[in-house]
């Protein structure tokens, strides 16, 4: 089945979709993006999601094309019109198409470009990985120092995973020249120890996931005791368990940081209740 895309408005077949080639996304990695995951053909936590869009453009003085509601409505439609009933929506907006090449911004008023697609992912809950863990390497973060703003510069990220790929194993964590641990290549890193849940802290030198914000309040709940703030490769190779978390993962076991296992070197319990707890709440109150 040829995918329906969205495109400022249009709603189209995927080969026939077009973007200017002046487009700021495209020149200057001038746009930010979402990504929304979908389970039972329904959106998990698009208001987590839309608020840091916001965000996001907010920081880099953008304003989106779509409005709250509009933005929803496009989202059920590409669910709709491409059958998901597992998967994500992909989301960006670009600061537009000023007609030439300039590195200054372009008037206030010129529209932006807003994209959109599904990813079909049938077996999204019930992902193999889930069940024997990721392997993770470190390396140096190299990215700029705003990469709490969602932009679409994942050049560095993209060498992180294909690090990852050349080493053998299934992703990379950054480490900050203090060497502890920031985040995954495309999710937030965290470690357990005893009844302990570990997680950096908010700042400029992380994405504000917006699994992690929900992971958080269930770990909470669940009476885990939470500690945000920093961990090194080091911790991590001493902890029970570790695991990362994003809309394209939601909790997913690591098992092995640069070669050591973390704990038994298999998913642990923690990581696995609050996935199942993750995947529970978050489908009830998909929308
Ligand atoms: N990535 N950290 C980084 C660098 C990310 O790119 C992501 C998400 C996260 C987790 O954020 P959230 O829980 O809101 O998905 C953390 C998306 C999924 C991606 O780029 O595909």
């Amino acid at each position: 089945m040829t995918r329906t895309v969205y495109v400022n408005g249009d709603y189209l077949p995927e080969g026939e979709a077009k973007v200017s080639i002046f487009d700021r996304g495209f020149l200057m990695a001038d746009g930010v993006y979402e990504v929304t995951s979908v389970l039972d053909g329904k959106l998990i936590d698009f208001d987590g999601h839309v608020k840091r869009l916001w965000r996001s453009l907010a920081e880099l003085e953008m304003t989106c094309p779509v409005g709250e509601a509009d933005l929803l409505a496009m989202h059920r439609e590409l669910v709709a019109r491409n059958g998901i009933e597992q998967g994500m929506i992909y989301l960006q907006v670009t600061r537009g198409n000023p007609g030439d090449r300039s590195f200054l911004f372009p008037a206030a008023d010129l529209p932006g470009t807003i994209v959109a697609f599904t990813q079909d992912i049938p077996n999204m809950a019930d992902a193999p990985a889930a069940k024997t863990g990721l392997k993770v390497i470190t390396i140096p973060d190299l990215r700029w120092s705003r990469v709490d703003i969602k932009t679409v510069q994942l050049l560095y990220p993209s060498m992180g995973k294909m690090a990852a790929k050349k080493a053998g194993v299934d992703d990379s964590w950054f480490t900050d020249e203090a060497g502890a641990v920031t985040e995954g290549t495309s999710n937030n890193a965290w470690i357990v120890k005893g009844n302990r849940i570990i997680t950096r802290a908010l700042g400029n030198d992380i994405l504000h996931g917006i699994t992690r914000a929900a992971v958080l309040r269930f770990a909470r709940e669940a009476q885990f005791e939470v500690e945000e703030r920093a961990f090194t490769p080091e911790e991590a190779h001493g902890a029970d368990e570790a695991f990362s978390t994003a809309a394209s993962l939601f909790v997913m076991p690591v098992v092995e940081v640069d070669g050591k296992p973390v704990g038994t070197g298999k998913p642990g319990p923690v990581a696995t209740r609050l996935r199942e707890i993750y995947l529970d709440e978050m489908r009830k109150a998909a929308i």
